[in-house]
C-alpha cells in the first residue's frame, strides 16, 4: 500500500454513537475516506467487498467483534476492533490469521490517550501492590459489563505480575445516569492507598487515538492489542 494513498475505510456500526463520530471524524481528514457505512442487519462482507474497503473500523456490539476481524481479514481488510469483548484468544487467533495474509490490524479496548496512560501507571503500580482493585463507572446505556478497558487494564496489571488473570483484579461495575465513563483503579498498601483514576467528559478523547490506530494498521503486519504501538509509533497528536 502507498504511504500517501487514500485508505477506504469501511465504519461498522455506523448508525450508533461511537460510529457516527467516526465518520465524521473521517471525512475531515484528507488521508482517509469512508467508503462504506455498516448497520445491523446488513452483510459485512458484501459492504466490505462492494465498497473495495482496505480497513474496516469496528463499533459494534460487545461479542461481535472476533467474529468481524475475521471476517474481514479473510476478505483482505485490514480490521480496527474498537468493539468491546475481544479476549486475549481471540486476539491471538487475529494475529495468526493476518500474519498468515501479510495484513495487519489492531485491537483497541480504549482509543483514549488518558486510559492508555493510566494503564501505565498501573502495570508499574500493580508490580508493587499486591492488593488492587477497579472501579469502573458509566452511564446506564452501556450495555457490556464489565467494561473492555476495565477488562484491559486487569489484563495488563495481571501480566505486569507475571500472575493468572482470572481473580487477580476484581472488577466493579457501576451504571448510573449522569455517569459518562470513569475508571479508579484503587492499590491498597500498609496505611496507604494510591488512587488512579481517569475521567472522560465526551467521545472528542477517543479522536486521536481512531485516527493513530488507522493509520498504523494500514501498514501493521499481525493485530496487536491496544493503542499504545500507534501512539508509539506515529505520535499523539
Ligand atoms: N474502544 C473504545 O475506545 C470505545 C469507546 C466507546 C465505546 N466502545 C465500544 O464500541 C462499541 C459501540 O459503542 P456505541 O456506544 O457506539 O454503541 P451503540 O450506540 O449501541 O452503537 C452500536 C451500533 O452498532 C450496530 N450494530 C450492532 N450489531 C451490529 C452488527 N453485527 N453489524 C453492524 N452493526 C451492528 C448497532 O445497531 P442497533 O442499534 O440496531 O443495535 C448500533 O448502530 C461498544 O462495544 C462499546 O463498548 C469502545
Amino acid at each position: 500500500m502507498n504511504s500517501s494513498a487514500l485508505r477506504r475505510v469501511a465504519v461498522i456500526g455506523a448508525p450508533g454513537r461511537m460510529g457516527r463520530m467516526a465518520c465524521a471524524l473521517l471525512e475531515a481528514q484528507t488521508d482517509l475516506a469512508v467508503v462504506a457505512r455498516v448497520g445491523r442487519g446488513e452483510d459485512l462482507g458484501d459492504a466490505l467487498v462492494r465498497s473495495e474497503a482496505e480497513l474496516g473500523l469496528d463499533l459494534t456490539v460487545a461479542g461481535a467483534g472476533a467474529a468481524h476481524g475475521e471476517r474481514m481479514l479473510e476478505l483482505g481488510v485490514r480490521p480496527v476492533i474498537g468493539t468491546s469483548g475481544v479476549s486475549l484468544d481471540e486476539n491471538r487467533a487475529l494475529d495468526e490469521l493476518a500474519r498468515e495474509r501479510g495484513l495487519g490490524g489492531l485491537v483497541v479496548p480504549n482509543f483514549s490517550l488518558g486510559v492508555w496512560l493510566l494503564q501505565r501507571a498501573c502495570e508499574e503500580a500493580a508490580r508493587f501492590f499486591p492488593d488492587a482493585e477497579i472501579v469502573e463507572m458509566h452511564g446506564k446505556h452501556k450495555k457490556d459489563k464489565p467494561s473492555g478497558t476495565a477488562l484491559d487494564t486487569a489484563e495488563r496489571m495481571a501480566a505486569a505480575r507475571d500472575a493468572e488473570v482470572e481473580g487477580s483484579v476484581p472488577i466493579h461495575s457501576v451504571r448510573l445516569p449522569g455517569l459518562y465513563s470513569n475508571q479508579e483503579v484503587m492499590f491498597g498498601g500498609l496505611g496507604e492507598v494510591l488512587r488512579l483514576r481517569h475521567e472522560t467528559y465526551s467521545m472528542q478523547c477517543f479522536e486521536a487515538g481512531i485516527l493513530a490506530a488507522l493509520r498504523y494498521a494500514s501498514r501493521a503486519l499481525g493485530v496487536g492489542r491496544g493503542i499504545g504501538a500507534a501512539f508509539e509509533d506515529l505520535g499523539v497528536r
